[in-house]
């Protein structure tokens, strides 16, 4: 009797302890308007993330970037933490390339993609080759980006864009209320051989519905 009385405390404790973590896992929620595919920035499954990240490819022939930032709260001053950013580009022929015949959204988004999640500075940084425009060139090169926050919330924010593209249009170079506080314009600078550029991002910022 003593032991089945333990038993049962026991899996009323494991219950208890399973119930918890279950509540303890935010649910996802679209903010900001439609955004198809932003719900690849939860493909990456059970794979630990950093701040720091090399997308694939990086190792290819090409203009070698680094692009590094700080995710700061409402405030613009608090770094955010834990929070999950995804990027994902062309190569630099302006292609998707879908290069390991994925069928999730990588089959869409290319294999040139990675998540990144800051840590307690807010900081991020990821390496990359510069990706190229569209075959049509009549898109700027950019690098796309989604945002998910440690209670669920998950919107995309403008691309990165590179300064002196031609491609660019005036709101892309000057947005009036640019999502996530920046433009996403980046003046790329020649360091230490590679191209560096950088963007803040304050969460929220001009994201409609945002709460
Ligand atoms: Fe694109």
């Amino acid at each position: 009797m003593k032991k089945l009385f333990l038993l049962c405390c026991l899996s009323a404790l494991l219950c208890a302890c399973g119930n918890s973590q279950t509540s303890s896992v935010p649910a996802p929620r679209l903010v900001g308007g439609p955004c198809e595919g932003c719900e690849a920035i939860f493909e990456f499954g059970n794979t630990p993330l950093h701040s720091i990240d090399t997308l694939p490819g990086f190792e290819e022939a090409g203009q070698k970037i680094k692009v590094s930032g700080r995710v700061y709260q409402q405030d613009g001053k608090t770094p955010a933490a834990g929070v999950i950013l995804y990027v994902y580009q062309t190569n630099e022929a302006g292609i998707y390339e879908n290069k390991y015949k994925q069928t999730n959204w990588e089959s869409r988004h290319g294999y040139i993609r990675a998540w990144l999640k800051t840590g307690p500075d807010g900081r991020y940084a990821f390496y990359t080759l510069k990706p190229g425009s569209y075959p049509q060139r009549t898109t700027p090169a950019h690098i796309h980006l989604t945002v998910l926050e440690p209670d669920g919330k998950y919107y995309w924010l403008e691309s990165y864009h590179f300064k002196g593209d031609p491609l660019l249009s005036p709101a892309e170079i000057a947005p009036d209320a640019p999502r996530g506080g920046s433009t996403g314009l980046l003046d790329l600078q020649q360091q230490d051989g590679l191209w560096v550029g950088s963007r803040d991002i304050i969460l929220g910022k001009h994201i409609p519905a945002y709460r």
